[in-house]
């Protein structure tokens, strides 16, 4: 069996970082507690829980907190939750939101500032927009659909600013936006996807045109796992989504000869080095 695995597969810059983090943060002692899974990946967060660290999952969790470190996870959190750790004496901020997402707020904060209306292009329910619809002044219009960006409607005087979220698919952002630029209204797009999704998205797009059959690798909650699903499977019909290499249940048809590999942005590589060995049908 050919195998061909994207070299943009796995950990991002980003979720690395925030990782790392993490694990630098047990070293030096105390008690540690992430604002939310560090990342999207069950293995990982295991791990950590084994090292004593603890997973806050409400603002109302942290709220009752009045000691120890409190790990803000790449995603990024809005400014209340910030303001909220700084007021407490007790606890300590350690912020490893990506840069790229920090980007993202202050584009926000300074053109909510200027009156600008602000619509992020992404999905509402996500952390990450949920992080930057907490840095506008103004209401911030999140938008995620063809049929969203058509009835979106607003003062004409108005200008508006336009970002993405950071995992966003490319072409579907671009598709959205010339939908706002045939509105008249005055608007200032920030393509504020980050070059690490870009270039995953478009290795597994290149890849998966070529395969018979693509296996995405990634976590259930991960949105940029389910954006490489979503363009896999639009080039490959034999596109399967997978967590470990448990849920690689069934086998391949006879007639597939090359499978492509690739994975989310919170895929450690271990999980991935096993998926390829047990495709290929030998070990490491
Ligand atoms: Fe940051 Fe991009 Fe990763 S925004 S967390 S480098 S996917």
């Amino acid at each position: 069996m050919k195998v061909i695995v994207a070299k943009t597969a796995g950990f991002c810059f980003g979720v690395k970082r925030a990782v790392d983090t993490v694990y630098q943060e047990i070293e030096k002692g105390g008690k540690i507690y992430t604002y939310g899974e560090i990342i999207h990946n069950e293995e990982v967060v295991k791990d950590l829980e084994n090292k004593g660290v603890t997973v806050l999952n409400s603002k109302e969790e942290l709220e009752q907190l009045q000691e120890g470190t409190v790990i803000i996870r790449s995603h990024g959190v809005s400014r209340d939750i910030y303001e909220l750790i700084n007021s407490k004496q007790g606890l300590k901020l350690v912020d490893a939101s990506c840069p790229f997402v920090v980007k993202i707020h202050k584009i926000v904060e300074e053109e909510s500032r200027k009156g600008k209306k602000i619509v992020v292009i992404g999905d509402e329910k996500h952390p990450e927009v949920q992080g930057i619809v907490g840095f506008s002044d103004t209401p911030v219009t999140v938008v995620q659909t063809k049929e969203e960006a058509e009835n979106f409607e607003n003062d004409p005087s108005q200008p508006v600013c336009i970002v993405s979220q950071t995992t966003f698919n490319l072409k579907k952002f671009e598709e959205l936006v010339e939908i706002f630029n045939k509105k008249g209204y005055d608007i200032n797009t920030v393509n504020t996807i980050c070059s690490a999704t870009e270039q995953r998205q478009s290795e597994a797009r290149e890849i998966a045109s070529q395969v018979d059959a693509m296996i995405v690798i990634g976590g259930k909650h991960s949105s940029n796992t389910r954006k490489l699903f979503e363009i896999c499977s639009e080039m490959c019909r034999d596109t399967r989504l997978i967590q470990t290499l448990a849920d690689l249940d069934s086998g391949f048809p006879d007639s597939t000869s090359c499978v492509g590999i690739t994975a989310g942005a919170s895929t450690p590589n271990y999980i991935i080095e096993e998926v390829q060995s047990n495709v290929r049908g030998t070990d490491f």
